[in-house]
């Protein structure tokens, strides 16, 4: 039996456990450093207790992001070494055409830089003052895009989307009723489209069945409405729509992606994900469509043929999507994340269930309930984790979330401290050492206290801001993990 016709990555063992065994064989690897503590949580204090500050030299594992940090296949780097740099007409961007027609039966593509610069477009395009935007779950820079252009985001999520545990294998769905009252509410001309998000981000990388997304798609048509996708983990999202809804089973991930894209009117993606690139795309079939936005391409990316990318990124890109049709590479991080849910959830961890695509998210105010939401619960949690195990995650919680207009801080929905499991680039015992330092801080959880800004910009503030802790909690979480490992 060839590789890729195994059903699964998944393998299970003679005592019945299974094991994601990684389908491929590690030919270069990158040195990381894990430190004795002291060093790490010095570390922490100079990054502002945000992680997003710390350097790399300090850090064991990067778990920040799933986002350019997949690990490339030799055929990717290959590719590389053969690109095109011309300004205007890229042999590169022939072969990307290609690929996009292969994966996603797509004829029109705009390149831009990387996903958000594809929400910029169509946010400035589509998005008028006054208008607002339903969709499943928001995406930070969508957010910022949407509300840029005057607009207003609108999260038609079922009632567990944001329950902790659940074994609802589609939190990603839509409320199909919530959007048939807002369409009534608003008026068809006050919507400027509807937006899907495969695997939702934000909400633990949980994804949509199709049967729903057939159902979105049925409201817009019905009203006249654009449907857009963001499809920047749709590979991990087509991955689960074969594993969990039944009809799904025989059907491969190319088809699965052709349907999803077919049915949306534009599809925007960041390639840093699925894709196993940097770069971001905007796709449609509709000429017309495609020419209202053209013209800002030059304006903010480059020329038509390279949108701000490199020509190395773009041939990586083309390769990069195409081995995500294959179900080992589409499955590579939602199997890598059970692994590690499975395990977490095993020693009591609250940890979103069912597993989700881009990594393990940790429900905050459930880990350390006395932390309370102002004092920025999951933020708290990523830098006392960061100090005992370095490894760094992302607060995906109130800090990511802006404050209002008026100064008035937003609680977010949820406090989440997401650990992103990049695509093939961890081993299996790394998230062994994962599991078992998060079970140790859980066990010592009372240690740990919040956190308050210390310098904080108005837009996009997790990323830059700096906080400090409101007691010495960091010094007595040293001592306590110095008493029990020692150094590291
Ligand atoms: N949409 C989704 C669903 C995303 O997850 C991201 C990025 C973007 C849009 C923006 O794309 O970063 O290429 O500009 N997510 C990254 C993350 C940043 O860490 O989850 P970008």
């Amino acid at each position: 039996m060839k590789n890729t016709e195994l059903k699964s990555v998944n393998i299970r063992l003679s005592a019945g456990d299974t094991i994601p065994v990684e389908m491929h064989k590690i030919r270069m690897v990158q040195e990381t450093y894990l430190w004795p503590v002291e060093r790490r949580a010095a570390a922490m204090a100079e990054a502002g207790y945000n992680t997003f500050l710390l350097k790399t030299k300090d850090i064991f594992l990067d778990m920040l992001t799933d986002s350019g940090t997949n690990a490339m296949s030799d055929k990717q780097i290959a590719a590389m070494m053969v690109s095109d740099d011309a300004y205007a007409g890229s042999q590169s961007f022939t072969k990307l055409e290609a690929t996009i027609k292969k994966a996603f039966n797509q004829d029109l593509i705009l390149p831009v830089h990387q996903g958000r610069a594809a929400e910029h477009i169509i946010s400035q395009v589509f998005v008028k003052p006054g208008m607002v935007v339903p969709m499943n779950y928001h995406f930070t820079t969508t957010r910022a895009h949407i509300e840029l252009a005057g607009g207003e985001i609108l999260e038609l999520y079922g009632d567990d989307a944001l329950q902790t545990t659940s074994d609802d294998p589609f939190k990603g769905n839509i409320d199909l009723q919530k959007l048939e009252r807002i369409i009534e509410e608003y008026g068809a001309d006050k919507i400027a489209y509807i937006r899907m998000e495969a695997s939702t981000n934000l909400i633990g990388g949980q994804p949509y069945s199709m049967s729903n997304y057939r159902a979105v798609k049925e409201v817009a048509s019905k009203h006249g409405l654009m449907l857009v996708l963001d499809a920047s983990l749709i590979g991990e999202n087509a991955y689960f729509i074969k594993k969990r809804e039944p009809s799904y089973e025989n059907a491969t991930i190319q088809s699965i992606c052709h349907e999803m894209v077919g049915l949306a009117d534009i599809t925007y993606l960041s390639t840093r994900k699925s894709g196993s690139s940097r770069g971001g795309l905007i796709l449609t079939n509709s000429k017309e469509i495609f020419e209202q936005m053209r013209d800002l391409v030059p304006l903010f990316e480059g020329f038509l043929t390279y949108g701000g990318m490199s020509t190395k990124e773009i041939e990586a890109m083309a390769v990069g999507l195409d081995e995500m049709l294959n179900e080992d590479v589409a499955g590579a991080s939602p199997n890598m994340v059970e692994f590690l849910v499975k395990m977490l959830d095993k020693e009591g961890v609250p940890v979103i269930t069912p597993a989700g695509a881009l990594g393990c998210h940790i429900d905050s105010m459930k880990f350390i309930p006395h932390v309370p939401q102002n004092q920025y619960p999951a933020g708290a949690l990523a830098a006392a984790y960061f100090i005992v195990s370095g490894t760094r995650g992302m607060e995906r919680g109130t800090i990511s979330t802006d404050r209002a207009q008026s100064g008035e801080e937003i609680m977010a929905d949820v406090e989440l401290l997401r650990l992103a499991i990049p695509r093939r680039a961890f081993t299996a015992s790394q998230m062994m050492f994962v599991a078992d330092r998060l079970k140790w801080l859980l066990e010592h959880r009372d240690l740990v206290g919040g956190l308050r800004f210390t310098e904080e910009p108005p837009v996009l503030r997790f990323f830059l801001g700096r906080l400090e802790p409101v007691s010495d909690w960091p010094t007595r979480l040293v001592e306590a993990f110095r008493n029990d490992f020692g150094e590291i």
